[in-house]
């Protein structure tokens, strides 16, 4: 089986990480958030995954070498000369997607962190015999998502993209399962799955939708990438708790990769994730946050609801809270508070800053 993922777009909600790698590479608990999809449609079966991609191909592609031997998958790119939308690079990778066989392929969103239910959701759109199946999930604010309005039996009456009145709160959650006939209803040219597709097979009552157990989240800006994260490691605590961290610095769920240091009377926790080579010094206190690898944390200073780059330092009693964003390779001085920074690469910070949204 194929499957096809959506590499479009800058990723400008996720700077100051994505002036460094492009959004996908970005590592989500420990782990690039691309490598979590790739390696959940391995598990359910398919042989080769295609990235769609408008941006930085060789840079992702390049990447991704080293993870198709690891992970045994082939991992193609189809690349287009001009953004192709959500449904045109379908339509541009036709040949690789419908290989005669009649088999249905995977689409996904390159932003979205769930349990992957690919295995349930393939038996459901087989058994319903639909064109197109969508995941969806509840969210308390539909308005920045498409919008799913099924029937008892999960057939889509309606799909609305980013409603501006109410009209339900069953969302794509960015996953589909598409029979190849579906790309006969594709034109070759920029164009949107949510607008213009999904509307055309509701309309014929052959698109389904299948709800989602367990968490979802789009991680594609920092609010989200942070409440993502408290969501997988809560699921984590319930399948796989041995990956967690224990110990007596240890609060709540923690991941901590093996090669992390963290010094005596430190608090690490709750909802943190700790990445390759951090060293975190005595008493320093974290929580609700990700540091990237390569991160220093000196003695006392506190790290609270952000994100620290790529090879960045705290200073001593340094505060770094309030979704503050740190780029790569940025220095904090000691003492410096920040609140709710968004600090650019290669920076050295030796000023409080208090105006949250400051971007420097
Ligand atoms: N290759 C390619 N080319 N990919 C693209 C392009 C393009 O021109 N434009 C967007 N993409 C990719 C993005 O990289 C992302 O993986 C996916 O298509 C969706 O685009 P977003 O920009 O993240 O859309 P969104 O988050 O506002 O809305 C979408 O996702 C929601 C779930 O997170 C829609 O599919 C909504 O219906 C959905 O609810
Ligand atoms: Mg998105």
């Amino acid at each position: 089986m194929k499957a096809l993922i959506l590499v479009g777009g800058y990723g400008t909600r996720l700077r100051p990480l994505t002036l460094t790698v492009p959004k996908p590479i970005v590592d989500f608990a420990n782990k690039p958030m691309i490598i979590h999809q790739i390696e959940a449609l391995k598990d359910a079966c398919c042989t080769e995954v295609v990235l769609a991609i408008n941006y930085q191909p060789k840079v992702m592609m390049d990447f991704l070498k080293e993870w198709e031997e690891k992970l045994a998958i082939k991992i193609t790119c189809s690349q287009e000369t001009e953004p192709m939308g959500t449904a045109g690079p379908l339509k541009l990778a036709e040949e690789i997607l419908n290989d005669g066989s009649g088999d249905p392929f995977f689409v996904l969103n390159s932003d979205v962190i769930c349990d992957f239910p690919l295995k349930e959701m393939l038996a459901f759109h087989k058994s319903k015999g639909a064109e197109g199946t969508i995941l969806v999930t509840q969210v308390e604010d539909p308005s920045k998502y498409g919008v799913v309005v099924t029937d008892e039996a999960g057939k889509v009456d309606r799909f609305v993209e980013k409603p501006k009145v109410f009209v339900g709160d069953k969302i794509n959650a960015g996953i589909y399962v598409l029979s190849p006939k579906v790309l006969d209803r594709i034109e070759l040219r920029p164009t949107s799955i949510e607008k213009e597709t999904f509307p055309l097979i509701s309309r014929d009552g052959a698109l389904y939708a299948f709800t989602l157990p367990g968490y979802w989240m789009d991680v594609g800006q920092p609010k989200d990438y942070l409440t993502g994260l408290q969501l997988h490691l809560a699921s984590l605590r319930r399948k796989a708790p041995e990956q967690l961290a224990q110990g007596p610095e240890i609060e709540g769920n923690v991941i901590l990769h093996p090669t992390a240091k963290i010094g005596r009377d430190c608090k690490i926790g709750p909802n943190v994730s700790i990445g390759i080579e951090c060293v975190i010094k005595d008493g320093a206190r974290i929580s609700n946050s990700v540091l990237l690898h390569r991160v220093k944390v000196k003695n006392f200073a506190r790290v609270a609801d952000s994100i620290i780059g790529w090879g960045s330092s705290i200073g001593r009693w340094a505060r770094i809270d309030n979704k503050s964003v740190i780029g790569e390779d940025v220095h904090i001085k000691d003492e410096v508070f920040l609140n709710g920074t968004i600090v650019l690469p290669h920076k050295e910070i030796k000023e409080t800053v208090l105006d949250a949204g400051t971007i420097i």
